[in-house]
């Protein structure tokens, strides 16, 4: 089924003309997070009690090829697992949404990566994580720049090693596939490969490492986000939170505002608007649209705990107010 065209983007007046269910090649973490509740972040030296503890499916890459799966896009995962009872259990979560795991690797002798989150009451979180299996990712060349054909996007972000993340952005660009970077957690990225980002998506805390300026409000998002495309990226979403989202492209910068709902756990909203915002562009959606439909998603996203059982289906994005419309910076 193909999303609906937003009468709000003024980037694209015709209808969607790329694939109904675009083909998204994700590289990428999977983590079991490890979940608890509680009443708000410790302080040093501070002992807490929480409110529960839970064991759920995640991973910055795993979360983005559920979210781009259940946005409509035909999804493979490039990835590793440890060979324990978690990396079962995320390969099994893969397989109910109908990635494909063809290039996901279980690593002999390698615990399954896992995420500590803590979610406060008021809905933020933080979270440290250990890498495990993750770690070990090696690509395959000739494997991926097969996956790579015909491919809308490859999404990736910086949970696996940094040189294979950044070799598999080369051959996507060499392969004419569009690469679309969610460099977190964030490091510098290396001058050659600017140019080989299509889209690069940031929060606010990405953004003002990446570009050496802030990027709190939404015009300070625009400026850094035209300071990451002077760097080579040709368009760029800053992600603001409850102050929704500003794109940049060539056209200039626009604010998205967000959804206005009481957030229970803002873990994985990133990765929902992300896999959100790939199937759209694939779909031929412009690219205030496809923030539109993001932004519904991420706001659905919220109002549930944990990573993967919160992404929300498409007919649910579509049945979901639309955010109020967009302002020109
Ligand atoms: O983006 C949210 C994810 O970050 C969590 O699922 C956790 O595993 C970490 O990778």
């Amino acid at each position: 089924m193909n999303v609906q065209p937003d009468h709000h983007d003024h980037h694209d007046h015709h209808s969607p003309s790329g694939d109904a269910a675009p083909r998204i090649v994700v590289l990428g973490s999977l983590n079991m997070d490890l979940v608890l509740r509680v009443p708000h972040a410790p302080a040093a030296g501070e002992t807490l009690a929480g409110h529960c503890m839970t064991a759920i499916a995640g991973g910055k890459g795993a979360n983005q090829a559920v979210s781009s799966a259940r946005a409509g896009g035909r999804v493979s995962m490039i990835g590793c697992v440890g060979d324990d009872p978690h990396g079962q259990v995320l390969r099994d979560a893969l397989h109910r949404d109908g990635i494909d795991t063809t290039a996901l690797r279980t690593v002999p002798g390698e615990p399954t990566g896992t995420a500590l989150i803590l979610v406060e009451d008021n809905g933020q979180n933080r979270i440290v994580i250990l890498a495990g299996a993750n770690a070990r990712l090696r690509i395959d060349e000739a494997a991926l720049r097969q996956q790579l054909q015909g491919a809308a996007f490859l999404v990736a972000q910086f949970e696996s090693p940094m040189a294979q993340v950044e070799r598999a952005i080369v051959l996507a660009h060499e392969a004419g596939c569009k690469v679309m970077l969610n460099p977190s957690p964030v490091r510098a990225i290396g001058a050659p490969l600017w140019p080989c980002i299509d889209t690069l998506v940031v929060n606010e805390i990405e953004a003002q490492a990446l570009s050496g300026q802030a990027a709190g409000s939404p015009r300070e998002a625009a400026l850094a986000g035209h300071a990451l495309r002077a760097l080579g990226a040709r368009r760029v979403v800053v992600t603001l939170g409850e102050h929704g989202a500003v794109a940049i492209d060539a056209d200039g910068a626009r604010h998205h505002p967000a959804l206005p709902v009481k957030a229970i756990d803002t873990t994985a909203a990133g990765d929902t608007f992300l896999g959100t915002l790939a199937v759209a562009l694939g779909q031929g959606h412009g690219l205030d649209a496809a923030v539109r439909l993001g932004i519904r998603a991420a706001a659905l996203c919220i109002q549930q705990l944990g990573a993967q059982p919160s992404i929300p289906r498409q007919r649910d994005v579509l049945r979901s107010p639309l955010p109020a419309d967009w302002t020109p910076l």
